[in-house]
């Protein structure tokens, strides 16, 4: 990560795309990357994505592929074509899923001399309990599955993890300082906790280790979002 780049990638969760450009086309793409998720990509398909890119945004890829390898590897690969900054998959699809998914995107990007995307795991989501997690057949501590995952990750050549700010200082300290992370359940001081259960604030969750924050309503649903950005970005210590 370079000194310049933005950290913070704003959430764009919004059921049509012409909400989505709306708050796109007062973004400057040098103060912030961007989310694009399962709600948006499937009514705007990846059109919106090209056009994000092509306006000089970092795009965040968050569609959490969890498939058979190949068919992993392949969506991937078309991931990469998009020009897309970071993809996701679940690291719960197994070690041989995120090597192939690893493999796509380092070939894809080569075969078109693009950069790689970075391709991050989701460990445990943060909506599961220990019994959630115990009725599904895993044993032990929910942090206990996020490290286990993480390494398993890391041992495939991924380049990070999605994870809770609170669980980053712990994977930062099992995983290193190169592997990225990455933390949603971002509140600035004394904003809305929405259905979140576990809040950080901004400075509080890159002081734990986290190298990108992903913010959605704290920004989208702030009467000036552009404000709520500044704020945000100011508070990190960043010039925008
Ligand atoms: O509005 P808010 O800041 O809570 O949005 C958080 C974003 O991060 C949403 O797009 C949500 O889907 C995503 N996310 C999350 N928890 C995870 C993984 C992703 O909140 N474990």
């Amino acid at each position: 990560m370079t000194a310049a780049e933005p950290r913070v990638i704003v959430a764009l969760d919004f059921p049509d795309m012409m909400s989505a450009f709306g708050l796109a086309a007062r973004l400057d793409p040098s103060a912030c990357a961007v989310k694009v998720g399962k709600e948006l990509f499937t009514v705007a398909e990846a059109g919106l994505v090209r056009e994000l890119v092509r306006r000089g945004f970092r795009v965040f890829l968050d569609l959490k592929f969890h498939d058979i390898p190949n068919t992993v590897a392949q969506a991937c690969i078309a991931a990469t074509h998009l020009g897309v900054w970071m993809v996701d998959v679940h690291a719960a699809g197994g070690g041989a899923m995120m090597k192939a998914a690893r493999e796509a995107v380092a070939a894809a990007a080569k075969d078109e001399s693009k950069p790689r995307p970075l391709l991050v795991a989701v460990t445990v989501l943060t909506s599961l309990t220990a019994e959630d997690l115990a009725a599904t057949g895993v044993t032990g501590t929910p942090e206990a599955q996020v490290l286990r995952l993480a390494r398993l990750a890391q041992a495939n050549g991924l380049d990070g993890a999605v994870c809770s700010a609170q669980e980053a200082a712990a994977l930062r300290a099992a995983c290193g300082p190169q592997f990225k992370l990455v933390t949603p359940g971002i509140r600035p001081a004394g904003s809305a906790a929405h259905d979140q259960a576990r809040v950080m604030t901004p400075h509080a969750a890159i002081a734990a280790g986290a190298d990108y924050l992903v913010i959605g309503r704290a920004i989208t649903a702030a009467a000036d979002p552009l404000r709520a950005l500044r704020e945000i970005n100011a508070a990190l210590g960043a010039s925008h």
